[in-house]
């Protein structure tokens, strides 16, 4: 059985995860997986958003994963510890699970000179506290503030990321957080959708102040991590191939993938 890289999302926004882990490690196999039917997770509870997760990541294993990385925030806030933790040692202790919170953290310390970072994030990412405990883990002087942008997912995942409508709840978030912290000179752009309302981002974030996705972080750290886990790495297949996954339709994914991503995707419906 070949064993792809497992990568998970609540719906499209773990492509622009997937796109930077191809281009950096474009030698393995990737097996990416939305649950564009449930999505978005951003305000679920805790338990739902763990049942939910944990559902994937199984499924991912039982299509020969060994390693997964929840390109997921909402995911990797709310689900990531408790499934390390307690699930994977009695499903597989020498299968991984790893998330997108820790590489960005440890990339943000550098980056800030005001070390006053602002978090735009999900509901239950902000709400979740787990950046704000990351970031002081490595970085005690940085103040962070979190603002939740409930509007934002919905209108990738409805394709009005580049419409007008979107740049009412794109400034309304950016000015918003701004006004808290007005010392604010880096934001984390902590969900894997936002890298698809780059434009609008750009367009009502104040020259000065960096604005930093998270695609290419996550796939450095995917590379230090084989680099250093050698007998996973030697496990995982390497041909080149991505097959995708979804838990909607799969013509609508193929659709959706070909906006977010210009490409054209080899997909499958599941249920979870
Ligand atoms: N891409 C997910 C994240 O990074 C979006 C969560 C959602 O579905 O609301 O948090």
């Amino acid at each position: 059985m070949s064993s792809p890289i497992g990568v998970f999302d609540s719906g499209y926004g773990g492509l622009t995860i997937l796109r930077q882990m191809r281009q950096l490690l474009p030698q393995y196999d990737y097996l990416y997986l939305g649950d564009n039917a449930r999505a978005p997770y951003g305000s679920h509870s805790f338990e739902v958003i763990y049942k939910y997760t944990l559902q994937a990541v199984e499924a991912l294993f039982a299509r020969g994963c060994k390693l997964v990385i929840l390109a997921c925030n909402t995911a990797s806030a709310k689900a990531l510890r408790t499934i390390q933790e307690r699930d994977l040692p009695g499903i597989d202790p020498n299968r991984r699970v790893l998330g997108v919170i820790r590489p960005t953290v440890e990339a943000i310390g550098p980056l800030t000179k005001t070390r006053h970072v602002g978090l735009l994030a999900t509901a239950g990412t902000v709400n979740s506290g787990s950046y704000t405990l990351e970031v002081h883990k490595l970085w005690p002087d940085i103040t962070v503030t979190g603002q939740a942008c409930p509007m934002w997912v919905p209108l990738v995942e409805n394709y009005e990321f580049d419409s007008p409508g979107a740049d009412y709840f794109v400034k309304k978030r950016i000015e918003g957080i701004l006004r808290v912290d007005p010392k604010i000179d880096t934001l984390i752009l902590g969900c894997t959708h936002y890298p698809l309302l780059m434009n609008k981002i750009v367009k009502y974030t104040p020259p000065g102040v960096r604005i930093v996705p998270q695609g290419e972080y996550v796939a450095e750290s995917l590379k230090k991590y084989l680099a250093k886990h050698t007998a996973m790495e030697a496990q995982l297949s390497k041909q080149g191939r991505v097959h995708y996954l979804t838990t909607e339709s799969a013509e609508k994914f193929r659709e959706s993938a070909a906006l977010f991503m210009h490409e054209m995707v080899d997909v499958e419906t599941i249920s979870l």
